[in-house]
């Protein structure tokens, strides 16, 4: 099996916003049918649909802060449809974009997950992201993946 990132388009941004997640899923992320309209609204951000060989399975987003909280890229935005899940292709999809981010100079890579939502903690982690002690605003945890830069070039 290939995971890919490709770009959200014309053919596929239809079935983006269709694929499925629980209820309970649906807490822990923003729907597909936001992430397209902020990111329509905020064309620097990358959007990129998440495929296993030639089905889609899920989305993410990243983007660039450059503001009053310094320089970094921040990862907000990560689906995979709950048919899907636990087949590996959450961890396939953030590395390739964690590579892409190196590939366009990041330094400093953030992200974050509710409290509770072990499965995406333990991804994070396992892809050498650490807890910063951080809470965001709204309570989930901030992870950064800054002094563990290094390993970055063995995804
Ligand atoms: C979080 C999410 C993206 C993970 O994607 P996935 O494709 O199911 O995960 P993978 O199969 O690639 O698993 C990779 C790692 O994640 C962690 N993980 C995945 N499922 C897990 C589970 N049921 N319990 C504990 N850890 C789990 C593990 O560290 C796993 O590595 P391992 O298999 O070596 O233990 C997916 O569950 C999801 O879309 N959840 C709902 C939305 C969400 O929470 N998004 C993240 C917002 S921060």
């Amino acid at each position: 099996v290939t995971v890919s990132l490709t770009d959200v388009t014309e053919s596929n941004w239809r079935e983006c916003i269709k694929l499925n997640l629980t209820p309970e899923d649906q807490k822990y992320v923003d729907r597909n049918v936001f992430a397209i309209a902020e990111w329509k609204f905020e064309p620097d951000n990358v959007l990129k649909a998440i495929y296993s060989d030639s089905q889609l399975v899920g989305m993410l987003a990243f983007y660039i802060h450059d503001g009053q909280y310094g320089h970094f890229y921040w990862m907000y935005h990560l689906m995979i449809e709950t048919q899907q899940q636990g087949k590996g292709y959450g961890e396939a999809a953030v590395k390739l974009a964690l590579r892409d981010m190196r590939e366009r100079g990041a330094k400093d890579i953030r992200t974050s997950a509710d409290t509770g939502n072990t499965r995406a903690e333990n991804l994070y982690r396992k892809l050498g992201f650490e807890e910063t002690g951080v809470l965001e605003g709204d309570g989930s945890k901030l992870l950064r993946l800054a002094t563990l830069y290094a390993n970055l070039s063995s995804l």
